[in-house]
């Protein structure tokens, strides 16, 4: 049998939505993204939302949003998809890493909040100086489980910080009840195909400040503002808008969003069912926080004493990819270069970093595949 890492979850109502737009000449900036956009504010209960053309663009522009610039420190995460730093070295902003809680691998807020009392003590090993202030956090919601919210806006308000939530791997999550996304002052979805809901590639912010929604709206347009005509450009923007097709598609898929998280929920239950009791298999924690998961990948852990990368060999032989899951951030060499990180700098990332192992995940997965990959880690491993 050959499993596929992932697998989106469309049906005739998205294709021929795509169809519809494609039978019209409007295929950029039409009725599409403003009824996508709709569905986030109907979902989160934030005042804006902004789709745009990949979940990179909007941490992007949350981040100029925010006022972020070069040599701004911004506290975040070094277990984490790359693009949630990426976005503030865009910017010549510094990420301030600080490491993770070991059960959710989300950032620790006791960490969050010694790093922003004693910021000074972080500045030399970053090379930046005294001129540099603290601007803002940015929490990720790690694998579709909500970061520890309320801890991180407390250390947010006492040093008047702002606070950009990553949850491009938590679309419909709930922390203590209240949706991922809102809980900050921005948040961040996005939706490449291996995510609960896909647009081909594509993402959106929310956030309920107007000032910021209407500056976010002008840079995604080449930085048109309200009043500007096509060539003109009252700011240094980008194209970041999303198209029509794309829109449309992500439309149907919000409709359908309660029923596609069901799908994964059940998808990882029969995975927990099968994997708990094998010795040297740690399947994923989810806090008393969480009061609803979004299943976005489903990552074990392996004992420290198994070889991974051999282990995976044998998988993949069996027709069962999987991944290492993050490959940490601080050892990026792209990181190691510009900041010098070392082996040991972060030691809870590390060891997820290198224990983690993603295994083949979507709402589309039958039973007897899961069986399947079950029967195939047990069999290779005992
Ligand atoms: C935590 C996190 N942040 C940001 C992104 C970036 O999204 P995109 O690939 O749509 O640019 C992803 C997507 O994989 C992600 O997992």
């Amino acid at each position: 049998m050959k499993i596929p890492m992932s697998s989106p979850d469309l049906t005739d109502a998205e294709r021929q939505a795509v169809i519809d737009v494609i039978n019209t000449p409007i295929l950029s900036m039409g009725a599409q993204v403003p009824r996508f956009e709709q569905a986030f504010c109907d979902l989160t209960g934030a005042k804006h939302a902004l789709a745009v053309n990949s979940g990179t663009a909007g941490l992007h522009l949350c981040v100029r949003a925010a006022g972020i610039g070069p040599g701004d420190l911004v506290i975040t995460t070094p277990f984490s998809f790359v693009a949630s730093t990426n976005a503030l070295l865009f910017e010549n902003a510094i990420p301030v890493f600080v490491d993770v809680d070991s059960k959710t691998g989300n950032i620790d807020p006791e960490q969050v909040a010694d790093a922003a009392r004693n910021i000074e003590k972080y500045l030399p090993r970053l090379g930046a100086n005294g001129h540099s202030s603290l601007k803002a956090l940015l929490p990720v919601d790690v694998f579709g489980q909500p970061a520890e919210m309320d801890a991180i806006n407390a250390v947010a308000r006492e040093h008047g910080l702002t606070v950009i939530e990553d949850s491009c791997e938590a679309l419909g999550a709930t922390y203590k009840s209240r949706p991922a996304g809102v809980l900050g002052d921005y948040g961040i979805f996005a939706f490449y195909p291996n995510k609960q809901i896909t647009t081909g590639e594509g993402g959106v912010v929310i956030t309920s400040d107007d000032k910021a929604a209407d500056f976010m709206r002008a840079l995604r347009n080449q930085g048109r503002a309200p009043g500007d005509t096509w060539l003109s450009h009252t700011y240094l923007g980008y194209n970041y808008r999303l198209d029509e097709m794309s829109a449309a598609m992500g439309a149907e898929q919000m409709k359908r969003l309660d029923d596609l998280l069901s799908k994964r929920e059940q998808v990882a239950g029969w995975y927990a069912e099968r994997l708990a009791e094998i010795p040297g298999v740690e399947i994923p924690y989810i806090a008393p926080s969480t009061t609803r998961m979004s299943w976005f990948v489903y990552v074990i852990r392996l004992d420290s004493k198994i070889d991974r990368a051999a282990f995976a060999k044998r998988l993949e032989a069996r027709g069962i990819p999987v991944r290492p899951y993050f490959v940490p951030i601080h050892t990026q060499p792209y990181m190691i270069e510009r900041f010098g990180w070392r082996e040991g700098d972060f030691p809870v990332t590390e060891d997820l970093g290198q224990r983690g192992l993603a295994v083949p995940f979507s709402g589309v997965m039958s039973e007897e595949q899961v069986e399947y990959v079950c029967q195939a880690i047990r069999a290779e491993l005992i």
